[in-house]
């Protein structure tokens, strides 16, 4: 595909994996374990088709509502793809991986995962990977007023200085493009808070597919729809 038909930044729903479970009698947390599966696949689908981020939706503010046991499984499956990345430095030495959301609530063992992974992989320029974990786009938006508030408090910054440019760069995502494409599996019509200031002028695909089943062909599928979009940004040409 030609590169300027190419999104530079991906976001992905990884919705369905309750429904994938369901479907084959299993429990939730069976679909959420294939879900990791498919998770662990797309990165190496986007690095060789070039995609420079891809931003995935892994655990929302809002899923802390789910049965204990099931938010339980879904951080240990986390837990453990940080483990593994951590280990196999090698095969992931193309991978930037960055945790975005507010990980304070998170269990200290797993925010140590986080900062041994980060750190080891901030200098990796193939692929960044932004993992959306008990992130909200409403929290990252009252997070992001707070620390400018704060600094006009401290006279770092004037009001008059606030622009949507300092606004973007107090976000988890600060330095990064937005989005180009969003990606929902699981036929969900919605964004459910994910990255709603980012996605100002993303292209939008939804698919029927469950997370846990989507692969490098739905993957495509998604991108070809995005080649034949014309993206105007207000203006009346394309750009
Ligand atoms: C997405 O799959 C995973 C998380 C939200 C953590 P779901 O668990 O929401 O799957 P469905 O929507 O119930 O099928
Ligand atoms: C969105 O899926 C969050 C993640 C995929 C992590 P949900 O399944 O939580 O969204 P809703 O509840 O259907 O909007
Ligand atoms: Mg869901």
């Amino acid at each position: 595909m030609e590169e300027k038909s190419l999104p530079k930044h991906i976001g992905i729903i990884m919705d369905g994996n309750g429904r994938w479970a369901k479907k084959r009698g299993l429990p939730r947390t069976a679909g959420h374990k294939a879900g990791a599966k498919a998770f662990r696949e797309i990165i190496k689908h986007c690095h060789e088709r070039k995609i420079r981020y891809l931003t995935v939706y892994a655990f929302s503010t809002e899923n802390w509502k789910r049965p204990k046991e099931e938010v339980d499984a879904i951080m240990k499956l986390l837990g453990e793809y940080l483990d593994e990345a951590f280990q196999h430095e090698e095969e992931n030495k193309e991978v930037c991986v960055k945790i975005i959301g507010n990980v304070k609530p998170l269990a200290l063992e797993l925010q140590e995962k986080i900062r041994r992974l980060e750190e080891q992989t901030a200098e990796n320029r193939g692929i960044t990977v932004n993992i959306a974990l008990n992130y909200g786009g409403r929290d990252e938006l009252v997070h992001g007023v707070k620390t400018l508030v704060q600094q006009i408090k401290d006279g770092e910054l004037s009001v008059e200085d606030l622009d949507e440019e300092r606004i973007s760069r107090s976000l988890y995502t600060a330095g990064q493009p937005d989005p180009d494409l969003i990606i929902r599996p699981s036929g969900e019509l919605r964004l459910s808070n994910f990255l709603i200031w980012q996605a100002a002028y993303s292209e939008f695909v939804f698919m029927d597919v469950l997370w846990p089943d989507f692969g490098a062909k739905e993957l495509d599928q998604a991108l070809e729809q995005y080649a034949g979009r014309s993206r105007r940004f207000g203006d009346v040409t394309a750009k």
